[in-house]
């Protein structure tokens, strides 16, 4: 199974998962380092059923949720049908399908572990920010848990944030800062013989 399968399967699943993961204060931590502004335009990437979404529609702003699962898009659709300023992109690719300098804010949470090359994704995610826009990744540290690979089709076994920073900077963002969410993502395996719990960072920087 990829990954893609993987989460059309679970997409009816992935709130209650999500919840068990991690908590709101990862997005309140990412949304207050962003600064958002009411009215502005955020890109959420690797949206999933739209966790970060969810909080960016409260708070006022329009919203371009991306993912590779037509399952979660169909989630998110449901949920927020009633919203307005909300646009679903069905992409597969690290190949964002938004123009250059269309956006205010890039959110990705949880979403660059499972992509092919994290800094491909990273500059796709600085390309469509207007200059002044702000990019904010949360993500996890560097682990050991190989049973996330195997379970939940991750790509990558968390990141350094040494590289994460590299990454960023690389791509010519002012003002990077990668700090501690203050949380960890915590799961355990299907077996439940081992019992992941893995600090979250966050990623920000300014175009
Ligand atoms: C772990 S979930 C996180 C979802 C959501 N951001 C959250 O915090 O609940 C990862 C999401 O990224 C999406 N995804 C993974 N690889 C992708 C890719 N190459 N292009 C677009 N979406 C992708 C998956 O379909 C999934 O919905």
């Amino acid at each position: 199974m990829n990954s893609k399968k993987y989460f059309n399967e679970i997409a009816h699943q992935w709130d209650n998962m999500q919840q068990n993961f991690f908590s709101e204060e990862v997005r309140d931590k990412a949304f207050s380092i962003a600064g958002l502004k009411k009215g502005k335009i955020a890109a959420d990437i690797g949206a999933g059923s739209g966790f970060i979404s969810e909080g960016l529609i409260h708070k006022g702003l329009k919203v371009i949720a991306v993912d590779q699962s037509e399952a979660m898009l169909a989630e998110m659709r449901e949920k927020f049908c009633s919203a307005e300023g909300v646009e679903y992109r069905l992409v597969e690719a690290e190949i964002l399908p938004i123009p250059d300098e269309a956006v205010d804010y890039a959110f990705a949470n949880m979403y660059i572990h499972h992509v092919e090359s994290p800094q491909k994704a990273i500059k796709e995610m600085v390309r469509i920010l207007k200059p002044g826009g702000k990019l904010v990744i949360t993500d996890m540290d560097e682990h050991e848990f190989k049973f996330l690979k195997e379970e939940h089709h991750d790509r990558w076994m968390g990141f350094k944030r040494e590289d994460v920073r590299r990454w960023f900077e690389g791509t010519g963002l002012k003002k990077v800062i990668v700090d501690c969410v203050g949380e960890s993502c915590c799961v355990q395996s299907s077996c439940g013989d081992e019992h992941a719990s893995i600090s979250i960072f966050v990623a920000s920087g300014e175009k």
